[in-house]
């Protein structure tokens, strides 16, 4: 590698993630837009969250159409965006802070296609879904209730549907520490159970999803990584998933 082109990287690294240019784009704007009569504090973190997470890879990955759960939806920007994105999708944001619910619902303007409800996701039933996302919310349910909520998705999925997780994990460790860092200052209240990416791939596929994983944190201080989980189309899947809730 020459020295301009080595001088060139950690330039083209940051505009992969925090310089890139989705913040900017017309979707991220109408969202900042809908948020107009929050707090300015709200304003500021939901501007800060367009840039230190990949929301339109999420997006990306989502079906345009049939329901989305946002499982933990805090202030509702992820479920803003889906909608906004397409009018066939029903998303319907699931949080358990009433006053996040509050600004999101505020935010909703005349999107007939999402609604937001004050709950806790171990205990609320889904209805069946096409779709299920934990954008950052996995790290905060303890261990012990982690197989219990991903077997919950597994049930409350339509076959064919998908449950992806955009999550953090615990390499490199310069990283994981930088986001242990934030998420004490944000979200002290907030229990922290960051898995390594291998360990949450097995339990995944325990629980009878069929994974992959991609790493989204090229040009980020967080160790972004998404895990596209696929419950099978056909009943192939099912014996392997009872078993496996059985076994845990
Ligand atoms: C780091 S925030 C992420 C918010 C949102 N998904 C996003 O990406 O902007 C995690 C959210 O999960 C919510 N949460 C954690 N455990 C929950 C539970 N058991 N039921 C409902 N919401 C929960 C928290 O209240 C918090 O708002």
């Amino acid at each position: 590698m020459s020295v301009a082109q080595a001088l060139r990287q950690p330039w083209r690294k940051l505009r992969a993630g925090l310089l890139r240019r989705w913040p900017a784009e017309a979707q991220a704007r109408a969202l900042m837009a809908g948020y107009r009569r929050a707090g300015w504090a709200t304003r500021w973190e939901q501007e800060l969250r367009l840039r230190i997470c990949p929301f339109e890879e999420v997006i990306q990955r989502v079906p345009k159409e049939g329901i989305v759960l946002d499982l933990g939806c805090g202030f509702g920007a992820l479920s803003h965006l889906l909608a906004m994105d397409s009018a066939q999708r029903r998303v319907i944001g699931i949080e358990q802070m009433a006053h996040r619910v509050e600004v999101a619902r505020r935010a909703i303007g005349g999107l007939s296609n999402l609604e937001f409800l004050v709950g806790d996701i171990h205990k609320v039933a889904f209805v069946p879904a096409n779709c299920i996302i934990m954008n950052d919310v996995l790290h905060h349910i303890p261990h012990d209730r982690q197989i219990p909520l991903l077997k919950k998705c597994y049930e409350g999925l339509l076959p064919g549907g998908s449950l992806l997780i955009k999550d953090v994990t615990k390499s490199p460790v310069s990283k994981y520490i930088w986001n242990y860092i934030h998420d004490f200052l944000r979200n002290g209240n907030l229990p922290f159970y960051c898995l390594d990416a291998a360990i949450l791939h097995a339990l995944l596929g325990l629980v009878g999803f069929v994974t992959t994983m991609q790493r989204l944190d090229e040009g980020y201080p967080y160790p972004h990584i998404l895990y596209v989980c696929n419950k099978p189309a056909t009943g192939e899947g099912q014996g392997t998933h009872n078993a496996a809730a059985e076994r845990s």
